[in-house]
């Protein structure tokens, strides 16, 4: 049997770690970088897998490094992963690669109502996409406070019971999943991944600006009414979701009650080995433009279908801002 290939495109939290399981699993590897990451990537990566309550120390190295569409072009890739932030896939880069990818599966983990459009955009036919969802949490280790870990590296953490599910033509999600699988990656293929991604992002994005807003702490959200806020954008944003996609789930309508959102918080907190308001809010402050851009999606489809996005509108200039006010201080 031949090897199956698998370029993993963006070295971050992500592509760390699904291109660790994919290793794992026996595929070979290669990692595409900007170019100003190669020699970064060349040496190799520390990874720290969280356990209830340990933390796992695990070295990802062995793997080929490039980062042109002509190095790409030069291999046979059986599968290519998009673990770039959904504004990354705008921008000359894309289609660039996907010409030179051959008749590989593409996979595209992007949140947002718009991420698949842009990836077709880029020149993908759909008989070879495959839309992946993350629900796993992955960071740049260590974060403010914690001192459980030798070196800097990724910590990365699988929610019990959450594998993450791929939906796309038969054989080709069937392949992606057997390959992580394989690694000890929790994967699972599914009928459709939009309206898992969909509805629990038009709940969190609101909820993730009012934290913002509100200092990072829910408690901090709270009394300065900026959760409240965020509750009745989350409102408006399933209600623009639902518009696109059908019925949301009970579940993602309850979380739009503020008090729901905190007793889940407090439930689930002694279960998460992270931090999570500190992982938050350095998560989100990385990927604070594909929050924004999230924001605005709603809005711009809100308006266009004639819903209202009041409170969706305002959290976003709010948003705007108060980050403007902040890059000026600092
Ligand atoms: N981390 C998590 O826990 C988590 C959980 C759920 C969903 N997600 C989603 O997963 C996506 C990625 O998140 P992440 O945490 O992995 O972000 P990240 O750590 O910033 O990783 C993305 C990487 O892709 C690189 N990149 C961007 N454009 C590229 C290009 N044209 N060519 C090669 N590399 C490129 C970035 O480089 P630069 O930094 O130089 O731009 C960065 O190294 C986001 O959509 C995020 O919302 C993440």
């Amino acid at each position: 049997m031949t090897q199956l290939r698998v370029l993993v495109v963006g070295a971050g939290a992500v592509g760390q770690v699904y291109a660790h399981h994919f290793q794992r699993g026996g595929a070979a590897v290669t990692m595409f970088v900007r170019a100003k990451y190669r020699a970064e990537a060349e040496a190799g990566f520390e990874l720290y897998r969280l356990r209830r309550r340990r933390v796992e120390a695990q070295r990802f190295e062995g793997f080929a490094v490039a980062t042109t569409a002509a190095e790409v072009a030069a291999t046979r890739f059986d599968q290519i992963v998009l673990t770039v932030a959904t504004p990354a896939l705008r921008g000359p880069w894309l289609p660039e690669l996907i010409a030179a990818a051959g008749d590989a599966t593409i996979v595209s983990l992007q949140p947002g109502l718009d991420a698949r459009a842009l990836v077709l955009a880029a020149g993908v036919d759909e008989a070879r996409l495959v839309r992946g969802l993350i629900s796993l949490i992955s960071y740049h280790a260590p974060l403010p406070g914690e001192t459980r870990f030798p070196t800097p590296g990724m910590a990365y953490w699988f929610p019990p019971m959450a594998p993450c599910p791929f939906a796309g033509p038969r054989e080709r999600t069937a392949a992606v999943v057997a390959a992580l699988r394989a690694g000890g990656f929790p994967a699972k293929v599914a009928k459709d991944t939009s309206a898992a991604e969909a509805f629990p992002s038009a709940v969190m994005m609101p909820y993730l600006a009012a934290l913002e807003l509100g200092g990072w702490t829910v408690k901090g959200a709270a009394r300065s009414g900026t959760l409240a806020d965020g509750a009745r954008a989350a409102r408006q944003a399933i209600a623009v979701v639902r518009h696109v996609l059908g019925r949301p789930p009970l579940g993602v309508r309850l979380l739009a009650r503020p008090r729901i959102l905190r007793a889940g918080l407090w439930c689930a907190r002694p279960l998460i080995p992270l931090p999570l308001e500190i992982y938050l809010e350095a998560h989100f402050t990385k990927v604070g433009d594909q929050t924004a851009e999230m924001l605005d999606a709603y809005v711009a489809k809100g308006r266009a279908a004639g819903l209202p996005v009041d409170a969706l509108a305002a959290l976003a200039t709010r948003l705007a801002a108060h980050r403007g006010a902040a890059r000026q201080r600092n």
